[in-house]
């Protein structure tokens, strides 16, 4: 049997002692009443997920012009550049793919292991307990559900476009004897393969800013979601300070695709990440499109300066 497809039908030891080292156990809040069984998706892998559902990704459909980029009609933002949105679907997709196996390391040397802290104050925020069933959508390698199955929760859906990324988390689950409590499902933010109202809570941690079109995305968001679920999305932001800015850009710009090359071998990769953060609506608009989605009790918190910042709604 591939790596592919693997299944992890087993409990779980957690293991992962390099995740959110030196956090606390916080408080864990109750779940709404639960109408749907996250577990029908545990004897799935992959591509049967995507096949039960009868889901294929549909790279051609059009899809509303989001607000974040206003590209000409019928395009959509490709860093700096306006693609169709089939193009950027496959640009994305190539990005994921040439990097996954590179991912993990390259975020802790580019971030010098800042994201871990970020990624810790996400989970902190969504105080995970046994009964939660969370949707991770672009969870890549997993290092969101691994640190929510860290700090007890019990059921997440790691949902992701690239199977590539999901590949590598999976197998970094079972490096870490984690063989339970996660599902890895082929999908699009765009197009969940989840039934409505199934999640108590929904995250997304630096992948919305790679969506064709994020009004679609936080729309799914919000179907997915129970009444009474938690939205949280960590994403790269906008740095208010204009010292920071500057020293942020002249880093991001000339220092990372260098960085991106010598690790990857895939300088645009990290040119692209630099642009599309520059392209991601600033964090009040970003809260006002979420409300404009349907959610509600929207707030934003910076992280270091803005460089990042966790998005916070309900839906009521
Ligand atoms: C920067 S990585 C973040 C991975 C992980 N959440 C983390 O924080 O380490 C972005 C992820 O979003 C995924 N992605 C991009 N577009 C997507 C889409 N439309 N639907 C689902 N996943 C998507 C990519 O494949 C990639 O794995």
């Amino acid at each position: 049997m591939g790596k592919i497809r693997r299944h992890f039908d087993a409990q779980f030891g957690l293991a992962d002692d390099d995740l959110d080292q030196g956090l606390a156990h916080e408080d864990r809040g109750n779940s709404p009443a639960d109408g749907f069984n996250f577990w029908q998706f545990r004897h799935f892998n992959t591509v049967a997920v995507s096949d039960k559902f009868g889901y294929v990704p549909d790279m051609s459909r059009e899809k509303n012009q989001s607000i974040e980029d206003n590209p000409p009609s019928g395009k959509a933002s490709f860093g700096f550049r306006n693609v169709t949105r089939r193009e950027k679907t496959r640009l994305v997709r190539d990005v994921f793919d040439t990097v996954a196996n590179r991912y993990d390391v390259m975020n802790d040397l580019m971030s010098g292991g800042v994201h871990r802290l970020w990624k810790a104050e996400l989970i902190r925020r969504l105080r995970p307990d046994g009964d939660m069933a969370l949707i991770d959508v672009g969870g890549g390698t997993g290092d969101i559900a691994f640190r929510f199955l860290k700090r007890g929760g019990e059921n997440v859906v790691v949902c992701d476009i690239n199977t590539e990324m999901l590949s590598v988390g999976r197998d970094r689950a079972l490096d870490h004897a984690i063989l339970g409590g996660a599902v890895w499902v082929c999908g699009d933010a765009e197009a969940l393969p989840l039934p409505d109202g199934c999640a108590d809570a929904y995250v997304s941690a630096f992948c919305l800013r790679n969506v064709t079109t994020l009004t679609n995305a936080l729309s799914e968001a919000r179907r997915v979601l129970k009444p009474g679920g938690h939205f949280l999305c960590l994403e790269f932001s906008s740095v208010a300070a204009p010292v920071l800015s500057k020293l942020y850009d002249a880093y991001s710009f000339n220092v990372l695709p260098i960085i991106g090359q010598a690790v990857t071998g895939n300088k645009d990769a990290y040119r692209y990440l630099a642009e599309s953060i520059r392209r991601f609506p600033g964090q009040r608009d970003f809260a006002e499109m979420i409300k404009d989605a349907g959610l509600d009790n929207v707030r934003y918190d910076n992280l270091s300066g803005g460089i990042a910042a966790i998005h916070s709604a309900w839906r009521i």
